[in-house]
């Protein structure tokens, strides 16, 4: 584990609740809100389905547009989303085959991001670009995933497993949505459940008590016990965890981990062997200064007895999550402002999982500029041999 000692000493750590709290402080560093995502991960950048086939899509990570289009045979291709020839955005373009057409000049580019053709490019013209860079790319869970750091990296980097996806006791509702603040402020929300407080017109008056919480190197796990101490509650909360969050009398057991660069969330009631419902959450910078995130999040729900129960049950599930996550945002959001008008990160945290989470996602991030593996090695003018680009 990280520990924020300021001696870059690692050190598993472990620690349950009732220990005496450790001293509160953080020591003088990097602004947590000037670290950027590591590019060197699997990112969700879309909807499987905002992807059609035949079509190009534009998306971003940090700064860095990118296309994604699906060719004829279903395969999802992600490329540079910037024509070699005049930078337009190639998303704009046309698909054909397996081929993305620039919608100016009608420029042709591969999967690979290589130009297959410059239709009107004659013998002896000028040496052309060799074409734009290419993302590796991977489509699971009702996502399209790149890979936006060093693409010699990615076959070997972990991919997320989810294995409530997909099976028959659980069913999926999805989130995607752009919040307008840096992903450390997600990461720090979803962590620590002392604020509670900002849902008692929704959840009622819930008690987080934290058992223990532990980290290492890439992770920060904490968990908490949750009862319902008073207080009136949208119904839907009962719903989603069998009457357990929220619900009735029971207490739930509450985990929540980031392992970088995710963050998953089970709720296990009290008396269950197993999760009511299992979140997963990614937070993808888009803009440069990664202030705006997107987050998309799959809410695995575990279907009652009778599954049609639960498919009733969905839109009134869905509506409480959104009003939630409504004053989630309010919160985040008004930090990133504050952060913005003071320029600076002013925060003063006392709770121990927060500032472990902090040494993670600083530990783990990359200073904002230009991330390793940005460079745009494809986009360069080469000696690519001309022959490959004229008409076919
Ligand atoms: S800008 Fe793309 S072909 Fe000219
Ligand atoms: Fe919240």
């Amino acid at each position: 584990m990280t520990d924020s000692d300021g001696t870059g000493t690692a050190r598993l750590r472990e620690q349950a609740a009732t220990e005496p709290a450790q001293a509160a402080t953080e020591p003088a560093q990097t602004d947590l809100r000037r670290i950027g995502a590591h590019p060197d991960h699997w990112y969700p950048v879309a909807l499987s389905r905002s992807v059609r086939r035949r079509k190009a899509f534009a998306t971003a990570f940090a700064g860095e547009r990118i296309a994604l289009y699906r060719g004829e045979s279903g395969a999802v291709h992600a490329l540079e989303d910037r024509c070699a020839h005049r930078q337009v955005p190639l998303s704009l373009g046309v698909v054909e085959g397996e081929v993305l057409r620039c919608c100016y000049h009608a420029w042709a580019y591969r999967g690979d991001g290589r130009i297959s053709q410059i239709p009107y490019l004659a013998k002896g013209d000028g040496r052309p670009p060799r074409g734009v860079r290419a993302y590796p790319v991977r489509e699971a869970y009702g996502l399209v995933f790149v890979f936006p750091g060093d693409p010699e990296k990615a076959a070997a980097a972990p991919f997320p497993e989810l294995p409530a996806f997909g099976s028959p006791r659980y069913r999926t509702m999805t989130y995607s949505r752009t919040v307008h603040c840096h992903y450390s402020f997600l990461h720090e929300n979803l962590l620590d459940m002392n604020h509670q407080f900002l849902h008692r017109g929704v959840v009622g008056r819930l008690h987080p008590e934290l058992l223990r919480f532990r980290s290492d190197e890439r992770s920060v796990e904490a968990r908490y016990l949750f009862s319902h101490t008073g207080g009136k509650r949208d119904r839907s909360a009962g719903l989603l965890a069998h009457e357990g969050i929220g619900g009735a009398t029971s207490s739930d057991v509450m985990t929540i981990r980031t392992g970088y660069p995710y963050q998953t969330l089970d709720l296990v009631p009290e008396n269950a062997d197993h999760p009511a419902f299992r979140l997963w959450v990614a937070y993808v910078p888009e803009d440069a200064q990664q202030r705006r995130s997107h987050v998309y999040g799959l809410l695995m729900i575990e279907k009652p007895k009778i599954p049609a129960a639960l498919l009733l049950a969905w839109p009134f599930v869905r509506h409480f999550t959104e009003r939630v996550f409504a004053e989630d945002r309010l919160a985040v959001e008004a930090e990133q402002k504050a952060w913005d008008e003071q320029g600076e990160d002013r925060n003063h945290e006392v709770f121990a999982p927060i500032l472990e989470l902090r040494a993670v996602l600083r530990a783990n991030g990359v200073p904002l500029g230009r991330p390793p593996g940005a460079a745009c090695p494809g986009s360069v003018t080469c000696e690519a041999a001309p022959e490959a680009f004229r008409p076919s």
